[in-house]
């Protein structure tokens, strides 16, 4: 069965990546997905063991799914973890210019391809570093993110709501 990679940050993950992952399983059989660094987000809100938990917490019951993480490139996960492919989501014309120069550097490195799916667009708006921006103000986001993501940003948002 084909093994999918999917990198990403993950802080926090939503249903966008919850809607990437079933595509994934439905294409390849198996996904894997990494907590990674994202080199030109430096500030998130979540270490990567609270990622890794709620990726972990929002998966529970998925088959065929397994979650880790790894410090480098996003080739050498692929290949740490075994996987065929690296997967990922496009919701708009500018995710597309940037996913097709790292799609082929990945591939030009490290021999890997990278298979694009659409995102759903009844979920394609939505983004981790918005869901951070109004947690903070403690506004509800379970429409946009998976239960265990909900609670943690409740969570966030009561230790560290600004005055
Ligand atoms: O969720 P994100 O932040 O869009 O994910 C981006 C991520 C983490 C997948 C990307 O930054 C990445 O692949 N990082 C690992 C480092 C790497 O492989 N860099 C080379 C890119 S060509």
């Amino acid at each position: 069965m084909p093994v999918a990679c999917y990198p990403g940050s993950f802080d926090p993950i939503h249903l966008g990546h919850l809607d990437v992952i079933e595509q994934g399983l439905e294409l390849f059989g198996s996904v894997v997905v990494v907590t990674m660094h994202n080199p030109g987000k430096p500030s998130g809100a979540f270490a990567l063991d609270e990622r890794q938990a709620m990726i972990r917490e929002s998966l529970s019951g998925w088959d065929n799914v397994r979650v880790e993480a790894f410090p480098g490139l996003a080739i050498d996960a692929a290949a740490a973890f075994g996987a065929d492919v690296i997967i990922k989501g496009l919701r708009s014309a500018s995710d597309f210019d940037v996913e097709q120069q790292m799609s082929l550097m990945n591939h030009s490195v490290g021999g890997v391809r990278t298979v694009f799916v659409a995102a759903n667009p009844a979920l394609s708006f939505i983004s981790s570093r918005y869901i951070r921006e109004i947690a903070l103000y403690g506004r509800d986001l379970s429409g946009l993110v998976p239960a265990p993501v909900a609670a943690r940003l409740a969570q966030l948002a009561a230790g560290r709501r600004p005055s």
